[in-house]
């Protein structure tokens, strides 16, 4: 049995915005940007959100592998850019599509998402009796999370998303085998902290720091609404950005892109020559040309999409998976080997018979 590809879709926001608008924005250039990441432009959620984005996407692969909403029994969402805390960003595009019977949930494994919530969906097809048609959808507003004063990291992402429908095979078709691993980020190379802004009105030992007739007479001698002193002390404030260390993410992704994808072929009992098309993650032009180097495959066989969507993080795989159907640019039988990898670390690759 097997989890077979019978439906795909993408959507990126309307927003274009290439790289002599981001040179408005920080010091840099199409020049730098384009030579250093294979980037010209990336696309903006300013009137889209994840679950506008997933849930169009999604949309898209039903109708490919001719399906109604109804008929999805697990909604896996990949994000790391999610709408809510609560609920989950697979429970607002659950809600939005109308998959009514579907069980569905979130897993942030960062840009490697698409890998392990594949990965996932197939065990959950295999094992579950009552799981026969999945849909794996990566939606991601990186924008949110940008800091945009900083030229060296946002150039480089975009907002987007990408699914896939997985429906349970009786044929050879579909995944093949799947890889996983996580590394220690030890030198925190990505990092995002959490958006908490609300400190708890307690210390460690229980003290309570700050009572309500305490704010209450300090807005008085402050000459403050009460609203606004109560918020003063318990919002912390933090802006959540992101933050890399790009040559050791560099170096991270060049080493585990062939271990993964050998990795992988190996347990599907291929080699890594036999693959017709490798969808790597869009992060960098250069990551990718120098994974093709050095697992010996010429970079054709590489499906790149990330000249105009930039590095949309766990989307990025399926938009680009998407991209390749769409193109005509996997036939059916064809192998075809998808690899990401992100921060945590984490890193996986699928090989999958189209
Ligand atoms: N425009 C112009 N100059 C820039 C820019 C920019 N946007 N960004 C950095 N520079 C400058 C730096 O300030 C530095 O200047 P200096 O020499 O005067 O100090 C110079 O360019 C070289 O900087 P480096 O950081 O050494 O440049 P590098 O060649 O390593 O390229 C890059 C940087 C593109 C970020 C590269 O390291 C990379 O792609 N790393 C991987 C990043 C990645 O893929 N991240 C995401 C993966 S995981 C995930 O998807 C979440």
């Amino acid at each position: 049995m097997g989890s077979a590809v019978t439906g795909w879709g993408s959507a990126l926001p309307s927003l274009r915005v290439d790289n002599n608008a981001l040179s408005q924005v920080v010091d840099t250039s199409h020049e730098w940007i384009a030579k250093r990441t294979g980037i010209h432009s990336r696309h903006i959620a300013v009137d889209e959100d994840a679950t506008t984005l997933g849930t169009q996407a999604c949309a898209q692969a039903l109708e490919v592998a001719e399906l109604g909403a109804g008929q999805i029994d697990l909604l896996i969402c990949t994000t790391s850019t999610a709408d809510a805390l609560l609920p989950s960003q697979a429970a607002l595009i659950r809600a939005r599509l109308g998959a009514s019977n579907a069980v569905c949930f979130d897993l942030n494994a960062a840009c490697a998402g698409c890998v392990y919530a594949l990965s996932t969906a197939h065990s959950l097809l295999q094992t579950m009796p009552n799981m026969k048609r999945a849909l794996v959808v990566g939606a991601e507003c990186m924008s949110r999370i940008v800091d945009w004063t900083d030229r060296a990291t946002c150039v480089l992402f975009g907002d987007g998303a990408g699914a896939v429908v997985l429906e349970r095979s009786d044929n050879d078709r579909g995944v093949l085998a799947c890889a996983l691993r996580n590394e220690d980020d030890v030198d925190d190379v990505l990092r995002c902290d959490q958006i908490y802004s609300c400190d708890p009105p307690f210390s460690a030992d229980g003290v309570i720091p700050c009572t309500q007739e305490q704010i209450a007479a300090n807005a008085e001698a402050e000459g403050v609404g009460l609203e606004q002193a109560l918020a003063n002390a318990h919002c912390t404030g933090k802006a959540p950005l992101v933050r890399m260390k790009g040559r050791d993410v560099f170096k991270f992704a060049t080493r585990v892109i062939p271990q993964m994808l050998q990795e992988a072929c190996h347990q599907a009992g291929v080699s890594v020559e036999e693959l017709d098309l490798v969808i790597p993650h869009q992060a960098n032009e250069r990551i990718i040309s120098n994974a093709a180097k050095k697992l010996g495959l010429p970079l054709e066989r590489f499906h790149r999409i990330i000249q105009e969507t930039g590095n949309t993080s766990s989307a990025s795989v399926l938009m680009a998976l998407a991209h390749a159907y769409q193109q005509g640019c996997i036939q059916p039988g064809q192998l075809v080997g998808l690899v990401g990898f992100g921060a945590g670390l984490t890193a996986g690759a699928v090989v999958l018979r189209a």
